[in-house]
């Protein structure tokens, strides 16, 4: 009989209930510590990341940077569909979704990096590259500090790559506003199959 290392989950206690560390269960706590930074109480549908991920041009893809990964919503797609030789860079201001992230996906082309996107041109190059070919973003831009989605909105254009693209999804369309200051060409699609629906963006860098 081969044991497991693998380590027990810890659990997790939601109003006064022991429930194991199961993404959702994670994804609702982080809600609860963080409603603000958080945005939402269940993470995205697989339609959303099928939608959203569609146009991506994965053989031309060597850095992917996703910014509010949570608990990994995205992270088994991107993986999947990234070169070889790509590398992933996934940030999050929250600790508990990072540790999580470390030890549930071992990928030597994943990096989950505690920070914030607004630090995105300092983690690109802190990983050893000058830019990034797509960023992709589940930052609720509406409930963040004043002056913060401005500020990501900037840094993200300016670590794209000509031709690189910046992939937003939120419930509200108000998202437009910290990007269109940024992208000439912003395509606009809409995904109702996610709770609550969401409005998705593609903005293309010149
Ligand atoms: C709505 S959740 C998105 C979760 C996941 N991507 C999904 O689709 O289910 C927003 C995430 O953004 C993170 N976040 C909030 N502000 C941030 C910032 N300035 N930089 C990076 N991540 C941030 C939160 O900790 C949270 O994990």
């Amino acid at each position: 009989m081969t044991l497991s290392t693998a380590k027990p989950l810890k659990r997790s206690r939601i109003f006064g209930l022991s429930l194991p560390r199961t993404p959702m269960v994670m994804f609702f706590e982080g809600f609860l510590k963080h409603p603000v930074m958080v945005g939402s109480i269940i993470p995205s549908s697989k339609k959303l990341i099928r939608h959203m991920l569609g146009p991506v041009d994965w053989a031309s893809c060597k850095v992917f940077v996703e910014y509010g990964p949570g608990v990994g919503t995205f992270t088994r797609q991107i993986l999947a569909a990234l070169p070889h030789d790509g590398c992933y860079i996934a940030i999050d201001t929250n600790p508990d979704f990072i540790d999580y992230l470390a030890a549930t996906f071992a990928d030597p082309r994943f990096r989950p990096v505690l920070g914030s996107a607004a630090d995105v041109e300092k983690i690109v190059a802190d990983a050893g590259f000058d830019h990034a070919d797509y960023v992709l973003s589940g930052l609720p831009f509406s409930t963040l500090p004043k002056g913060l989605g401005d500020k990501i909105g900037a840094a993200t254009a300016r670590v794209l790559r000509s031709g690189g693209q910046f992939l937003v999804y939120q419930f509200s369309p108000k998202v437009r506003d910290f990007i269109a200051p940024h992208f000439a060409r912003i395509d606009h699609g809409f995904e109702p199959w996610n709770v609550p629906p969401a409005q998705l963006y593609w903005a293309h860098k010149a």
